[in-house]
């Protein structure tokens, strides 16, 4: 029997990737971090001095990356090329030069092929913002994760701090705002649920709380039919 995929998708800060992995870990399916891979291509431009706006240059880029995401201690992850990112692709800098990335469509194309290779077989539990709608079309359970600006700001903010950054609360509101803006308008595979999706609102909802709603939804969906 072929094992389920499940399709997580929403905004900066609904817990898509928190919710995501646990939900892969307690059905043992193969968690997937879409966002790790843009995060990966821009950390890479940033690096070697490319202009993330020059979409063939940020290409050429992509195409000669190998990105390896590994699950570790509950976490993943990220390597590109061998390499060690796992930390170097969650600062600042990169989350705001993402967008750009995200809405080069020559990327577009070069990571939905790596994504869609690893969810071939199914037995993945991916999360992005065009999964439902693009890279997984066919997935048995696509769930669009939301919750309010304020508190997917506030729980940002709490995880900037813990990691010792020093934030400002309405700036960071303000960054997160627009980027979900640009990631809704842009042209191509812009962030929005897919119409077979299931709305989850987590505002005021506790992590094991949204994973219990959505392992009880898979339940539904295993062995890949109603
Ligand atoms: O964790 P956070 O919500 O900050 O973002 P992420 O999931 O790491 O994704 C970073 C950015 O990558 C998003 O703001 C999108 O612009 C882009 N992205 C995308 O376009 N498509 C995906 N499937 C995943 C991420
Ligand atoms: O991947 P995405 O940007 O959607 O969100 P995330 O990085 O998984 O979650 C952002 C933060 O919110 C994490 O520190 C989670 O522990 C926290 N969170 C929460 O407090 N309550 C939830 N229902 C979900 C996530």
């Amino acid at each position: 029997m072929r094992p389920i995929s499940v399709a997580i998708d929403g905004p900066a800060g609904a817990g898509k990737s928190t919710v995501a992995r646990q939900v892969a870990e307690h059905l043992h399916l193969t968690y997937v971090d879409t966002g790790a891979m843009y995060r990966a291509v821009t950390f890479e431009a940033l690096r070697l001095d490319v202009d993330v706006t020059d979409e063939g240059a940020v290409a050429r880029l992509a195409k000669h990356m190998d990105i390896a995401l590994k699950p570790s201690k509950g976490e993943v992850d990220v390597f590109v090329n061998g390499r060690q990112v796992t930390r170097d692709i969650r600062t600042p800098e990169v989350t705001s030069h993402v967008s750009a990335v995200a809405g080069n469509p020559q990327v577009r194309k070069i990571l939905v092929k790596k994504q869609r290779e690893m969810g071939k077989n199914g037995g993945v539990v991916m999360d992005g913002r065009d999964i439902g709608t693009h890279v997984l079309p066919d997935a048995e359970l696509k769930v669009f994760l939301t919750a309010s600006i304020d508190e997917r700001a506030q729980r940002r903010y709490e995880e900037l701090v813990r990691k010792g950054y020093r934030v400002d609360w309405d700036q960071l509101k303000e960054e997160i705002r627009l980027r979900d803006e640009k990631d809704q308008n842009r042209k191509h595979s812009p962030l929005k649920p897919a119409e077979d999706a299931i709305h989850l609102d987590t505002t005021g909802r506790s992590v094991p709380e949204v994973v219990q709603a959505i392992l009880e939804l898979s339940r539904t969906k295993v062995g890949g039919g109603e």
